[in-house]
């Protein structure tokens, strides 16, 4: 029997299924603990069920001690874990790809729609009490048919939200640091262009690209300087990939028309040049919060974690 830590509250059967064959200490909220308690909660782990608000560097896993086997992150990005101290430890790092594909596609081109149509702008008023009669021109918007979408990062979630844009009309451009699967470009009649190109041609630029050293702020003044003042920015991969301040400024400027964001440079904050604007639209990072997702993220999570601890290799390790 290993010991199991899992510090924040999961979804679904992943906590009883961990409990029948380990032991388990479950803390039942769905709050990140700050990092000294956490330190304290992990002593003697030989597994961590974590996600992605708690931060997993040197000084956790040297809190929970040399019998560390396995830190399950339950979610697909990997920011928050420090693989090179995983590594010298000998600690196998999972995360949880595939299963949250259509969930975070579903808001990436929800967040398309709602700044092209004005869609948070429109709710507000009417819940104002202050909507004005019908009007020709009243919130006019943006159409998305016959318009280009720019996915930076196509990975499955790119490609996913690419496949959204074709169904409502749109043509694809795919750019990133990886080749994206030949038949997928093909299935969505897609061009694979460099950055520079994407940025110059996107009507709509949608950010899939993970959160590394080399894409953080690619989205910088320079970048979004390239991109069409009509262009509009939606980023649900992760915050830092684009510069706040700049985008902030750029929308100011005019340079930009828009922006959707789910995720961001400091979260929960939001840069207050961007809090101010109602051609911004803000989401609390819910691209994989649907119920389903959650709890198939959970499974895996912990999936991983019997595997590694019954000796197995693990499902889906990072790369
Ligand atoms: C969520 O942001 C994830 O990486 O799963
Ligand atoms: C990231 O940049 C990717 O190509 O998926």
């Amino acid at each position: 029997m290993s010991h199991v830590v899992v510090p924040s509250r999961l979804p679904g059967t992943a906590v009883e299924r961990l409990r029948a064959v380990h032991d388990v200490t479950y803390r039942d909220e769905d709050v990140p603990l700050p990092a000294q308690e956490l330190s304290e909660l992990v002593a003697g782990a030989h597994a961590l069920v974590v996600t992605l608000g708690q931060r997993v560097d040197a000084a956790l896993l040297d809190a929970a001690g040399p019998g560390l086997r396995v830190v399950a992150n339950v979610a697909v990005g990997y920011d928050n874990v420090d693989l090179d101290a995983c590594r010298e430890r000998g600690v196998t790092v999972t995360n949880t790809p595939g299963v949250l594909t259509d969930a975070t596609a579903d808001i990436a081109f929800a967040l398309v729609l709602m700044v092209t149509r004005r869609l948070a702008e429109a709710e507000r008023e009417v819940r104002s009490g202050e909507a004005p009669p019908w009007g020709t021109f009243h919130l006019l918007g943006t159409s998305v048919q016959g318009k280009t979408i720019g996915i930076l990062g196509p990975g499955s979630i790119g490609l996913a939200t690419a496949h959204r844009a074709r169904a409502f009309g749109m043509r694809v451009l795919l750019s990133g640091r990886s080749e994206p699967d030949p038949a997928a470009v093909r299935r969505l009649e897609a061009r694979v262009v460099p950055f520079e190109e994407l940025l110059a041609e996107a009507d709509v630029l949608s950010v899939h690209t993970p959160l590394t050293p080399a894409t953080r702020h690619l989205l910088d003044a320079a970048a979004l300087a390239r991109m069409k003042p009509s262009a509009v920015l939606v980023n649900t991969a992760r915050g830092p990939v684009v510069d706040e301040a700049a985008l902030a400024a750029a929308l100011e400027a005019g340079t930009l028309a828009g922006a959707g964001l789910d995720v961001f440079e400091d979260e929960p904050r939001v840069h207050p040049g961007l809090l101010e604007r109602d051609d911004v639209v803000l989401l609390p990072h819910i691209g994989s919060a649907t119920i389903e997702t959650r709890t198939a993220m959970a499974d895996l999570a912990a999936d991983n974690v019997l595997a590694v601890l019954a000796g197995r290799a693990p499902l889906t390790p990072v790369p």
